[in-house]
């Protein structure tokens, strides 16, 4: 799509939202480097989900996963935001009422500037107790960068083991999250669906809710996907180009009236 070519429609619908609610997946972090789940060289392409995705797989190998999850921690401490969480954390700055609602477990969004968020699938930067469901950041602790049976991180409260405050397959995601993103999908006039496969967040019912209720619904993804259906405008392009580009078309109306 050339820049002519964005639909006035589109522009003129961003415009004049006043209750956007933005929702993300790993496509918003890829042009960070960061990799996706589900695409050819996809984390569940390299790594069984089975093993480092469930509760069962991490009580049968818990150093096995916690290694894989620090690796991942590194992986993000040296990524950078791209220009789609830039604009995401502008986008915040300029509408009334807005909530970010992520699927990613990086912390590039808060590191772009965004603040009105909920991370539906946990932080990559934290664990939890198993025993009483306290939850830390890692950060605070010297924690090595492989762990070993004996080195497994514990608990500072009661010593039992922690995991990853990451929710795995077969899981709730946190209550709280979950509510604030419905209240939203039943109010917004603007949902932004941004680099997510529909694999699981279809199930939560998000853009088809934001559809039925009057809400413009917009995709922002290279290819097509499980929410595609349900969006008025599909951009087929990566976020990190489409995002400020839509977004200057958007602001620059602005500054003509
Ligand atoms: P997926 O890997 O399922 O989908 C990533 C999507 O990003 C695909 O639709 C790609 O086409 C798209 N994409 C790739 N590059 C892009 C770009 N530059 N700009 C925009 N989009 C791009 O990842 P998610 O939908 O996020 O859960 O996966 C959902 C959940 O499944 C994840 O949160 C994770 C996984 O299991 C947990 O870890 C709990
Ligand atoms: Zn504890």
């Amino acid at each position: 799509m050339g820049n002519n070519e964005l639909p006035r429609d589109l522009i003129e619908a961003m415009r004049s939202a006043k209750c956007v609610f933005v929702f993300t997946g790993a496509g918003a972090s890829k042009e960070s480097g960061l990799p996706t789940f589900r695409e050819i060289d996809g984390e569940w392409t390299r790594h069984d989900p089975m093993t480092f995705a469930t509760f069962e797989g991490f009580i049968s190998n818990p150093v096995k996963v916690w290694n894989l999850y620090r690796l991942r921690q590194r992986q993000i401490a040296s990524a950078q935001p791209n220009p789609a969480h830039t604009t995401i954390a502008e986008m915040e700055q300029y509408y009334p009422e807005f909530l970010l609602c992520t699927q990613n477990v990086d912390d590039l969004h808060e590191r772009a500037g965004s603040r009105k968020i909920v991370k539906l699938h946990g932080d990559a930067w934290q664990m939890r107790c198993l025993d009483c469901g306290k939850i830390f950041d890692t950060r605070d602790f010297d924690l090595p960068d492989e762990f070993t049976e004996e080195t497994l991180p514990k608990c500072p409260k009661c010593g039992g083991l922690c995991r990853p405050n990451i929710v795995w397959f077969g899981e709730y995601v946190p209550h709280e999250a979950m509510a604030a993103a419905l209240d939203m999908v039943s109010r917004c006039d603007l949902m932004l669906i941004v680099g997510t496969s529909g694999e699981v967040s279809g199930g939560y019912g998000f853009a088809q809710q934001a559809r039925a209720n009057g809400a413009t619904v917009v995709e922002i993804n290279p290819s097509e996907g499980v929410l595609t259906r349900y969006a008025h405008f599909w951009v087929p392009e990566p976020a990190g180009l489409a995002l400020p580009r839509i977004w200057k078309s958007v602001t620059d109306r602005c500054r003509a009236q």
